[in-house]
């Protein structure tokens, strides 16, 4: 695994956030856990390079994110499609996720996986729930959220980057 810069990171969000997924990690007080997430972003912000992240109240991962300054945004390979199908469906409440995939897990501020193509770390900037009165457009309040589990976002400082 080795670091590179921001200007040599080959993604494309489109395809891999929102088609091949990523997880979002997070470690706690010497635990970790992570979720499986198709929307959010990359991009610039505060003269940042940013990564943007969303992540509904009852998710066990907001605990973590929420008792952390980090984050970690992993990318993987099509042979993880299960993998990530599994981390996006069981929470990390009722199953201890990471070693039931065999992921091999270094230590970092943030989770970093050996499996994982890249590994982008993040520094939390800031964070605000989503608003009903945010929308201009309300079917996507219907839509989204019938029970009101607005999204949580963050805003979080890519300070590293690492690859395979
Ligand atoms: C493809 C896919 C994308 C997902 N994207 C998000 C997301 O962006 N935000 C979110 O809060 N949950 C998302 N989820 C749901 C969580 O990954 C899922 O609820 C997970 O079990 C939460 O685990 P946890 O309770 O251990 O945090 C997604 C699930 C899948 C399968």
């Amino acid at each position: 695994m080795r670091e590179i810069g921001a200007e040599q990171l080959d993604i494309n969000a489109f395809e891999s956030i929102g088609r091949q997924w990523m997880l979002v990690g997070v470690s706690k007080e010497g635990e970790s856990n992570v979720m499986t997430a198709s929307w959010g972003g990359l991009g610039v912000m505060w003269n940042k390079n940013v990564a943007f992240v969303f992540v509904r109240p009852q998710r066990y991962t907001k605990e973590f994110i929420d008792g952390s300054d980090f984050l970690s945004l992993s990318f993987f390979d099509g042979k993880y499609d299960k993998m990530l199908a599994y981390m996006g469906k069981t929470s990390g409440r009722d199953e201890d996720k990471i070693s039931k995939c065999g992921l091999t897990l270094i230590e970092e501020r943030a989770p970093v996986f050996e499996q994982a193509d890249i590994t982008l770390i993040c520094k939390k900037l800031y964070s605000q729930t989503l608003v009903k009165d945010g929308f201009f457009d309300i079917s996507f309040v219907q839509k989204y959220y019938p029970d009101a589990d607005f999204h949580q976002m963050y805003v979080a400082e890519i300070e590293k980057i690492l690859i395979k």
